[in-house]
């Protein structure tokens, strides 16, 4: 028989959320009336907005007529979606960029998971605990060895740079799934650490536009001298309602150098080299899509959404803490991280809500050991299906 590549064995037997899903599945079986509210995966409930569905309906024309046809694009991405990436997201926040640093991909998670492959397996991966369960999964997946570093409450849920030496380090902020989100002071920290250890930080910065606090930095390079130590991934998800559309983009900064084969190796060829290899671009119309996102009516648009799913946000916060209970996040993230009561364990906690309140979250212990006597909400839900599952949290009388 072929010997299969047995880090896999190592790894947690499902992937969190088909998990999860997998108990609201047997859950529903057994009970087919349940009126089952999601505020589990943070899967986006609002539609795209309206500019996004023009501009696909506009390229889906171009791509009907033999002479505005697109077969394949370039493989980084059309230039048109680039240079808005670096207008919008970069240059109005001061920061210069080159189109050759930014790739436009399918999806921040697959950037997340894909990215480690340029690094050697006998590296040290540092990530949080809790932590996004794709920067774990896919380092155990190669055979990397994976220190954590915990995120407690007393410390804001944010990790301490630790006294050991990681080479890649993986942050996200807006956190997923805590909510907390890293201070400049904390990230200078954390820039310096790198530039005195010769790591890499892959900075998630998904949650980005979740961001109200206006001193909060949006992105690692607002810290001097980050381009020589990070990779940051963004996503038009949880932006712009992009889950089932699939477009993200990474940057991978020119400046950002690795070792091998006794020579010094620019990160950026390393990942085009990749990109070219493995992928074969975002479809033209998902990439129109994205443009759209920076249009006058798109970034309009886009204000509402998120506007939305933080009113979501601050009614599944005020209704938990008007319980008594201590609820973090929701204030610059999309997600609500309760602490539960009474000693509560995070999986038992999910059997209550599921079958008392027909309520779905995600147990915190999923997302890490630190997570154990936490719980995840969503503020991506209907504004119905918010008001209604506070409603019926209310009436469990933690
Ligand atoms: C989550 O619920 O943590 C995210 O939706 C998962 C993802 O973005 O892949």
């Amino acid at each position: 028989m072929i010997k299969i590549n047995e880090n896999y064995l190592n790894l947690e037997q499902n992937y969190l959320f088909p998990a999860i899903a997998k108990k609201v599945k047997e859950y529903r079986e057994k009970h087919p009336s349940a009126d089952i509210i999601s505020l589990g995966i943070g899967d986006v409930t609002r539609p795209l907005p309206r500019a996004c569905v023009e501009a696909l309906h506009k390229a889906s024309d171009e791509m009907a007529c033999e002479k505005t046809f697109r077969g394949y694009g370039p493989e980084q991405g059309y230039s048109f979606l680039i240079e808005d990436i670096i207008k919008n997201d970069y240059e109005a926040f001061g920061i210069e960029l080159s189109p050759q640093e930014v790739f436009v991909s399918d999806g921040a998670k697959c950037d997340v998971g894909n990215i480690q492959e340029i690094f050697s397996t006998d590296i040290t991966v540092a990530v949080a605990d809790p932590v996004y369960p794709v920067y774990l999964d896919t380092n155990i997946m190669a055979g990397r060895k994976v220190l954590k570093l915990p995120c407690l409450a007393e410390n804001g849920f944010a990790p301490k740079i630790p006294d050991f030496k990681a080479d890649l380090i993986y942050l996200c902020s807006p956190n997923n799934p805590t909510g907390a989100v890293l201070n400049k002071e904390q990230l200078k920290e954390w820039v310096d650490y790198a530039k005195k250890n010769g790591s890499v930080i892959i900075f998630d910065s998904a949650y980005k536009e979740y961001i109200r606090q206006a001193d909060l930095p949006r992105s690692i390079y607002e810290i001097e001298g980050a381009k020589e130590v990070a990779i940051e991934v963004r996503s038009f998800s949880k932006t712009a309602g992009f889950t089932g559309l699939r477009c993200a983009y990474m940057v991978v900064p020119l400046a950002l150098k690795g070792a091998g084969k006794g020579k010094d190796v620019l990160l950026n060829d390393l990942w085009r080299r990749r990109h070219c290899t493995k992928f074969n671009g975002v479809p033209y119309i998902v990439q129109r899509a994205a443009q759209a996102v920076y249009s006058e009516q798109g970034k309009k648009e886009v204000k509402q959404l998120i506007e939305y799913y933080m009113t979501n946000a601050a009614i599944i916060k005020k209704g938990l803490s008007s319980l008594g209970l201590t609820v973090y996040g929701g204030e610059n993230a999309p997600y609500i991280w309760l602490k539960l009561p009474n000693g509560l364990k995070s999986f038992d906690f999910f059997d209550i809500l599921l079958s008392r309140a027909n309520v779905v979250g995600t147990p915190g212990s999923g997302f890490g050991e630190c997570g154990e006597g936490y719980f995840r909400l969503t503020s991506f839900g209907s504004r119905e299906n918010t008001l209604k599952a506070v409603e019926r949290i209310e009436k469990l009388k933690l």
